[in-house]
């Protein structure tokens, strides 16, 4: 079980913390984690009993919009194109899986224990922060000159008094171990997966021989992982169990394909983000440096967002090479060979691999959805509205009567259940003034309200009215849902 001072969700609970992440993210951070918490996005998980590490629920809101960003991926990606074909592989794997991928063997943080506060951190992640405030290890006299974040704090400064005192760098491995079965022995032991790509590896020749697609093609899937992350953070920023949509890309072996293919796949990536409504100013690439590389890729580089707590990893686009195949060949003893049957080439292939975390992109739109207004735009001051682009929107259009008498509320509900029979997410609402409702729906990102008044009555039309623009405009009935479905295609 994780330690208890862990246990704090960060951006949460105890004032002193509140106040330091407030001043770290200018207050968005915390206004983002309390609308996730009270419109039913996002929930510290097992709340009743404290709370549990950095481990969170997704409510009714957040499931949704969880699924729109995964559709999405999967629609463009899989469905959408003719060469990437899907796969869902199983969590727990042989272990030898892990063996042959060398995650067991490498798939580690260097840890560091302070000796009197016993909390643990990332050895890199403390002389990153050591080197950018030009800090020694033990000049933590001056606090009030370091602008720090929260997290950071935490590790310049002990909670004991001064600075840590560290033990001497760890290995830690990030793979959670299980057991399989009844008994409890090394024979036993099994992992959760920490990526999704290894079920793909493993698949290879299987998908090879059911779908017979040629090179160069994909192999897509969506799917949780689970990593015993030393410093878990920033609210669903990095958490031990997140879900991952990656694609394996497979090429010719040829650095020149690979490297064509790797260019491509950064540029497919960030465009996801952008035509989903990320704005391209707070997007970055950046290349990893060779020292940073992960122990299979030869060129990675990240999609970086500018979250209210730093530029940070997006996504990842990394060349794998024929790595992770021919670890696998080696280990199974089975020949994983792509085979081109019109020039008779037998090769493993490199791959080029396109990875992103569901979690991270729905912090990311939520952050750049969220505005708050300063008065100027005909809503009131510190009113929030959440531009969700529509397709990512958890409801779409909120249906309300004006009055709660008339048949007003009849017709509404009509209107609600054939837009959920058309498959559009519908909330129908018939409490408050309809200003209220419409200040409700904005703050979830709700892009269309259609209101059913008195005129209805005599002509069949409705109000329409547009989150962002706040325009409303007057139109019959069928024309506004189907106004609605075409905006969402
Ligand atoms: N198969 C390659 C791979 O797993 P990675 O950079 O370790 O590469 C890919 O992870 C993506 O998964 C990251 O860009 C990030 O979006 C997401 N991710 C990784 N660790 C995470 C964590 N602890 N919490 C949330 N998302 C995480």
């Amino acid at each position: 079980m994780p330690n208890q001072k862990d246990n704090l969700p960060s951006f949460a609970s105890s004032s002193a913390q509140a106040a330091e992440g407030r001043k770290a993210s200018d207050g968005k951070m915390e206004k983002i984690v309390s609308l996730c918490k009270r419109r039913g996005f996002v929930y510290p998980a097992s709340e009743i009993y404290g709370g549990f590490a950095n481990t969170f629920d997704y409510g009714p809101l957040g499931a949704e919009m969880k699924k729109n960003i995964k559709d999405e991926w999967w629609k463009r990606f899989v469905t959408g194109r003719d060469d990437i074909v899907g796969l869902d592989s199983a969590i727990i794997q042989n272990p030898k899986v892990w063996e042959a991928s060398g995650h067991l063997s490498s798939f580690s943080d260097p840890l560091v224990e302070c000796k009197k506060c016993h909390r643990r951190f990332r050895a890199d992640k403390i002389k990153e922060i050591e080197a950018k405030f030009h800090l020694s290890p033990r000049d933590v006299s001056d606090r009030s000159k370091l602008d720090l974040m929260l997290e950071e704090r935490a590790m310049i400064f002990c909670s004991e008094g001064d600075g840590h005192e560290w033990t001497d760098v760890k290995q830690f491995n990030l793979m959670f171990k299980t057991y399989v079965g009844v008994t409890e022995d090394s024979a036993s032991t099994a992992y959760l997966r920490p990526e999704t790509a290894q079920g793909i590896f493993a698949n290879f020749q299987n998908v090879l021989q059911s779908t017979r697609i040629k090179i160069p093609f994909g192999i897509a899937q969506i799917g949780k992982a689970f990593r015993n992350e030393i410093t878990p953070g920033n609210f669903i920023f990095r958490t031990r169990e997140f879900e991952q949509a990656e694609i394996e890309y497979f090429v010719k072996p040829d650095k020149a394909e690979s490297e064509k293919r790797y260019r491509y796949w950064i540029e497919e990536i960030e465009n996801f983000y952008i035509d989903l409504g990320l704005k391209k100013a707070n997007i970055e690439i950046r290349e990893h440096a060779r020292e940073e590389l992960s122990h299979y890729s030869t060129g990675t580089s990240d999609i970086e967002y500018n979250f209210p707590f730093g530029m940070s990893e997006l996504a990842g686009i990394a060349q794998r090479t024929d790595y992770d195949l021919g670890q696998h060949e080696k280990f199974s003893g089975q020949d994983l060979k792509y085979f081109n049957e019109e020039t008779g080439e037998r090769y493993l292939p490199y791959v080029v691999e396109p990875s992103l975390g569901i979690e991270r992109a729905m912090l990311a739109f939520l952050v750049d959805g969220y505005d708050e207004s300063d008065g100027t735009d005909g809503r009131a001051e510190g009113e929030v509205t959440l531009r969700l682009h529509p397709r990512l929107a958890p409801i779409k259009v909120g249906v309300f009567p004006l009055v709660k008498k008339e048949g007003l509320p009849e017709i509404a509900g009509k209107i609600a259940a054939d837009l959920r029979r058309a498959g559009t997410t519908a909330f129908y609402d018939e409490s408050g003034s309809v200003g209220r409702r419409y200040r409700r729906q904005d703050e979830i990102g709700t892009p269309w309200c259609v209101t059913v008044d008195f005129d209805t009555l005599k002509d069949n039309t409705v109000t329409l009215r547009d989150r962002d623009t706040m325009k409303q405009e007057r139109i019959k009935i069928s024309e506004a849902i189907s106004s609605i479905q075409g905006k969402l295609k």
